[in-house]
């Protein structure tokens, strides 16, 4: 004699909560690809919005009108990992004969008789299990121009790409049509004279860049 362990309804209760759970499933792997490939999901990872800063520095008079290479303030991103913000000092290597009146260089010079640094807001932020290098992207022909796009024209720093995974493992998969030679990476407004792919296949070559295993989930998630 058999007991019924299950009531009659249960049959359907077991698909009912299958299909729940596959569902849920669903949501939950939904979510991530969303959040990996959208911009938006990171408030940091929003383009072109101008970021507010305490001194309102601008790159497009600098850069643009006043032509200083961008090594003279961001000379670590040839050789270090990070881009570099200048410090005080640097700003009144000139600001201390230049426009010495200019109330918009006061927490400037007050910075530099106090010490305390300028606090800038971040432009740029990526997550911190992401491992970024500047220099070994300078190095092999990537332009300041094609990750940050013309800075030399902006008054105020903002986003010019979303810098999320599939941003990155575009260029990873297919560096040829974004490289330049090395000489021409801090050009802004540069064009190739030929045709980009032949001369980015080119440049692999030579700077011996491989795509196979650069799109590793170890290259970037160390
Ligand atoms: C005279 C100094 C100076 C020069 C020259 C200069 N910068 Fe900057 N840069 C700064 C300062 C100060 C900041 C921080 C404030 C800001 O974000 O505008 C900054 C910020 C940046 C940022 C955003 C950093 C972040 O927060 O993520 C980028 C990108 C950048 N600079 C690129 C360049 C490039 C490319 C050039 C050359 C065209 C250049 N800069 C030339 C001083 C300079
Ligand atoms: C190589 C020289 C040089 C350096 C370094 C430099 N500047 Fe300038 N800056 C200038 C010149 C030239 C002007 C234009 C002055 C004018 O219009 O009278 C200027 C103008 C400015 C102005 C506008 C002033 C006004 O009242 O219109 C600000 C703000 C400014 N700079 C901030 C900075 C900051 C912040 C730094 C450091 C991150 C910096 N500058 C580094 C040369 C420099
Ligand atoms: C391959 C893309 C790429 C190239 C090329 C590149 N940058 Fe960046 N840059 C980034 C990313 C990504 C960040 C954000 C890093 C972070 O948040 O940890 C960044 C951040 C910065 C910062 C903020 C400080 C920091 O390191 O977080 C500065 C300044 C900067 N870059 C300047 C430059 C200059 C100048 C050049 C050209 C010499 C350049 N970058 C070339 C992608 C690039
Ligand atoms: C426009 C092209 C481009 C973009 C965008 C780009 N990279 Fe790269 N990346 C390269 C090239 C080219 C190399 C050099 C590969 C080589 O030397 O074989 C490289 C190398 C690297 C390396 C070193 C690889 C190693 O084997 O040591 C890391 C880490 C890296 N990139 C991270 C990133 C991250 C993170 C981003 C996005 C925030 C990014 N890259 C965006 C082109 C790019
Ligand atoms: C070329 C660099 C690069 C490679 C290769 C890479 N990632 Fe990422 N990954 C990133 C960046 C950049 C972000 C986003 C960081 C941000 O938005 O601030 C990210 C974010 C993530 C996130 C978090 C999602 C989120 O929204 O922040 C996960 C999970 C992830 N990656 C997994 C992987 C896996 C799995 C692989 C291998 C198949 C991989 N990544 C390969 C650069 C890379």
């Amino acid at each position: 004699m058999s007991k019924q362990v299950f009531g009659p309804g249960a049959n359907t209760f077991a698909r009912v909560s299958l299909l729940a759970v596959a569902l849920i499933a669903a949501i939950v792997i939904a979510i991530f690809f969303f959040s990996v490939r959208s911009p938006y999901t990171r408030v940091g990872a929003v383009t072109g919005v101008a970021i507010e800063q305490p001194v309102r520095f601008s790159h497009a008079l600098h850069s643009g009108v006043i032509n200083i290479d961008c090594r003279y303030c961001h000379l670590t991103a040839e050789y270090t990992a990070y881009g570099g913000i200048p410090d005080t000092h640097t700003c009144m290597s000139c600001h201390s004969q230049i426009a010495t009146y200019s109330e918009l260089l006061e927490p400037i010079r007050t910075s530099y008789a106090n010490g305390t640094p300028v606090v800038w807001n971040k432009v740029h932020d990526i997550a911190e299990h992401v491992y970024f290098n500047h220099s070994i992207h300078v190095n092999k022909g990537v332009g300041c121009e094609t990750c940050h796009g013309r800075v030399d024209q902006m008054p105020l720093v903002w986003r010019n790409n979303t810098m999320t995974m599939n941003w990155c493992l575009d260029c990873h998969q297919r560096p040829y049509q974004y490289l330049r030679p090395v000489e021409e990476v801090y050009t802004f407004g540069w064009q190739p004279e030929g045709d980009q792919n032949q001369l980015g296949m080119q440049l692999m070559a030579e700077y011996g860049i491989q795509v196979d295993g650069l799109s590793d989930c170890a290259v970037c998630h160390r």
